[in-house]
């Protein structure tokens, strides 16, 4: 690549946290922020706070005092920080297997596999609602844990994600949409079981004030490394160099932490006009969806009664020698893309005993292929980016 097109990188997500982001986390060191009133009023529910969606997730685990190596029913096609959290909380995960038409948890696998389970954990894969109502009715008495990560404004039958199930929570780490550097909510009806969650979360270590600035000032570096111009100049290729040990988004670490005041400051400030953002990102989804003709791959949709809010553009090829030429050619044209979830079935292999049941996630982890729509990217880049899948899709 030339030095303009390494200037030009479009990255593969979105780091949205420059100055103006800075200066509000800040503030909230200073004005030593506890409360969020804006995401109260949004789910009419008061949150329950984690550093992290992998804190939450244990949080509810635990809460639900399941017996000691119960198993949780798990999609594959997973982050792997999910199976990780299953683990901490003293169980086991059981993988379920994924559609593969919209990437979310397969409700016949469940229903095959739910003799087995004590919890499942249903992910709102990309920002498309799994169909919840199928789930609930398959997991019958069993707790059913929303992972709504990536599903923050999304609705199912008109009702938002996060708000469907036993209990729930979002991640606003950044790279999520709501890029706040840490942080996550959790949702629960049942008023014991908040109790309990509340109980839990009570107990988890504070942010100092030092620890705060520091995390802010890292965040902002990393955020600026993961933007043009820096992103194709120095994120990219020293990410890529050293892979994990400098991967800019990764974040593999499991340590349970309460919300810090700087990380809640920001997501309230940021909720209110949220919508916003998103309506830009979906704008840019359809013009893809418009402007894309699908050939030897196909392209996302909504599911049914379903509203998506677009967090990620999924293609999906024939097979991965597909995926990876049209990764290439993008790439080479100034588009970054993910291979999103490459090696997890090894990698669940490994560390938490998959054994080959999940086809369908397999193949999906091995031909799906995101492409960026920012909602900070201009029409101009959506256009080249379109422009440029259809020509990728002339040599693959
Ligand atoms: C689907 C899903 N669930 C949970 C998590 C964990 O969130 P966090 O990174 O805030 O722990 C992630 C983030 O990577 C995710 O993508």
């Amino acid at each position: 690549m030339k030095l303009l097109d390494h200037i030009k990188l479009i990255p593969r997500n979105n780091w949205d946290y420059g100055f103006k982001a800075l200066f509000g986390a800040l503030a909230g060191i200073f004005n030593n922020t506890a409360q969020a009133p804006n995401i109260e009023n949004i789910f009419q529910q008061k949150p329950i706070w984690t550093n992290s969606g992998r804190t939450s997730l244990y949080a509810i685990l635990m809460s639900l005092e399941l017996p000691a190596g119960a198993k949780v029913g798990v999609p594959l096609f997973c982050c792997s920080v999910v199976f990780n959290a299953i683990c901490q909380a003293g169980l086991s995960p059981l993988f379920l297997d994924s559609n593969i038409n919209d990437n979310n948890i397969s409700v016949e696998d469940l229903r095959k596999k739910r003799g087995d389970l004590a919890a499942v954990v249903a992910v709102h894969m990309f920002g498309n609602p799994c169909d919840m109502y199928s789930i609930i009715a398959a997991a019958d008495t069993m707790p059913v844990i929303e992972d709504c990560a990536q599903s923050i404004f999304s609705t199912y039958k008109g009702k938002q994600t996060g708000l469907l199930s036993t209990a729930s929570f979002f991640s606003f780490r950044c790279g999520k949409y709501i890029s706040a550097g840490e942080g996550s909510p959790i949702f629960c009806r049942d008023l014991e079981l908040q109790k309990e969650i509340e109980r839990i979360v009570n107990s988890f270590e504070s942010w100092s004030t030092i620890k705060m600035f520091i995390h802010s000032l890292m965040t902002f570096f990393k955020a600026t490394l993961y933007n043009r111009p820096w992103y194709g100049l120095i994120g990219y290729p020293i990410g890529m160099r050293l892979d994990k040990k400098l991967n800019l988004t990764a974040k593999d670490g499991f340590e349970t932490e309460k919300i810090a005041s700087t990380h809640l400051a920001l997501i309230d400030a940021r909720i209110a006009r949220f919508q916003e953002k998103i309506n830009i990102q979906r704008e840019h989804a359809h013009m893809l969806l418009n402007s894309v003709v699908p050939g030897n791959f196909s392209l996302p949709s909504e599911g049914n009664g379903c509203s998506s809010n677009w967090y990620q553009f999924a293609l999906r090829f024939q097979n991965t020698n597909q995926r990876d030429v049209m990764a290439d050619y993008l790439l080479n044209k100034g588009i970054d893309t993910s291979k999103y979830l490459d090696n997890i079935a090894d990698e669940a292999r490994s560390n938490y005993g998959y054994f080959g049941d999940c086809p369908n996630a397999e193949l999906l982890s091995k031909t799906i292929l995101l492409v960026p729509i920012h909602y900070n990217l201009h029409t101009c880049d959506i256009e080249h980016i379109a422009r440029t899948i259809n020509e990728g899709s002339q040599i693959i």
